[in-house]
């Protein structure tokens, strides 16, 4: 058989999620039902939270997060610039103002130490991104949060299994939320889940996903609502993939630890390093180029020649970004003022932008598949 490029996306789904959504098609029973049910009660259990509410997709789920704040329109939100775009438009949707703070140099998550020091007045939030699959120091973000009143939200779509001394992360913050999109840990195409511990929040999420209902349903409306609702097609490949994750964690695992030995054997290249009492996800695995003359573009390039594929993943940091640069198109612009965000430097973010690559660590790898990236970036950087 003719060897693949050896890929960084490919969802574990297969015969067993088929079948699961072609029972939903003849059941005709196609919204959010009884698979939507299970696999909410399902990721509840994983993360040790009461309340577990699926939504079409991760982006909504954070926007559901940000709607269910007492956040005002012109209050502050404290986040990562070194994150997919949909964390800070989130926060741009309510008619909040993103409030970037640099990252942490080892663990590539936000610096608890310089948010502590970029609170003001106006700062009522703060969303953490658990990045690559590491969370963030969240008890430490909750004692900040708790000190200075501010609501706290875990953006935890790229995290299924980062867990820290044992607790799986979306239940340290007021919300938290999670993706399953085509790349993800657990995946459905599209979708999303909340969890929180909290019984007011999940009421009001659970009836913002669903027009401002109220939670018996029918025609009576108590808020401005949306329609996120899961399907339950997508519920049931969700559901179906609950009795896979641990496996698929695992394999995850044992594939970054196998890279971790090769690149401590390598000067000069680097990942995120994982702090006493966590475990990593494994979503993404990157190499860190900091201190290395070959640099990303490079290596991608002769990693496609050795039939893997690679690539550098959010060079361009949130603040960077074309739509930052002039937010006066934005509707809230007519009554929120923004910060100039050209001004905005992030000096750990910005080197770590430019200097990082994914490599593939999708559960599917074979055993020789693992053992030709490993000899390729032991060739490209040794
Ligand atoms: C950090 C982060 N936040 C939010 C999202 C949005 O999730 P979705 O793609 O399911 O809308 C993603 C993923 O794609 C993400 O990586």
């Amino acid at each position: 058989m003719e060897k693949r490029l050896i890929p960084f996306v490919d969802p574990s789904i297969g015969v067993d999620e088929a079948n699961a959504a072609s029972e939903v098609i003849k059941s005709k029973n196609l919204v959010e039902g009884k698979n939507t049910r299970s696999f909410e009660r399902k990721f509840s259990k994983m993360t040790n939270t009461k309340y577990a509410i699926a939504t079409t997709n991760g982006t909504v789920a954070l926007q559901l997060a940000m709607e269910s704040s007492p956040l005002k329109p012109g209050e502050e939100v404290i986040t990562t610039p070194f994150t997919f775009i949909a964390t800070t438009n989130s926060i741009l949707y309510t008619g909040n103002v993103p409030k970037f703070v640099d990252i942490d140099p080892n663990t590539w998550n936000l610096d608890i130490n310089k948010v502590e020091e970029a609170i003001t007045e106006n700062t009522k939030a703060i969303m953490p991104v658990h990045i690559f699959g590491l969370a963030a120091d969240m008890k430490a973000f909750s004692d900040l949060a708790e000190d200075h009143n501010l609501y706290l939200i875990e953006d935890a779509a790229q995290a299924h299994g980062a867990r820290i001394d044992g607790q799986h992360v979306g239940g340290f913050g007021d919300v938290g939320t999670f993706s399953l999109y085509i790349t993800k840990n657990l995946v459905s195409g599209e979708g999303g889940i909340i969890t929180t511990n909290n019984e007011e929040i999940a009421d009001k999420i659970t009836s913002l996903k669903n027009h401002g209902r109220t939670l018996k349903g029918g025609y009576k409306h108590i808020r401005v609502g949306f329609n996120a609702r899961m399907t339950d097609v997508v519920g049931a490949i969700a559901d179906i993939q609950m009795d896979k994750i641990d496996d698929l964690l695992k394999k995850r695992s044992y594939i970054a630890n196998s890279y971790r030995k090769v690149v401590d054997e390598i000067d000069q290249i680097d990942y995120q390093h994982i702090p006493k009492g966590m475990e990593h996800g494994n979503y993404i695995f990157a190499i860190d180029t900091r201190n290395h003359t070959i640099k990303p573009a490079e290596a991608v390039s002769r990693l496609r020649q050795l039939g893997i594929l690679a690539r550098p993943i959010y060079s361009t940091l949130s603040y960077q970004q074309e739509s930052f640069k002039d937010l006066s198109n934005w509707r809230w612009s007519n009554y929120v003022e923004y910060p100039n965000y050209s001004n905005v430097v992030c000096p750990v973010s910005e080197s770590i932008a430019i200097n990082h690559f994914e490599i593939p660590i999708v559960p599917s790898l074979t055993n020789e598949e693992i053992e030709s990236v490993k000899s390729a970036l032991v060739e490209i950087f040794k």
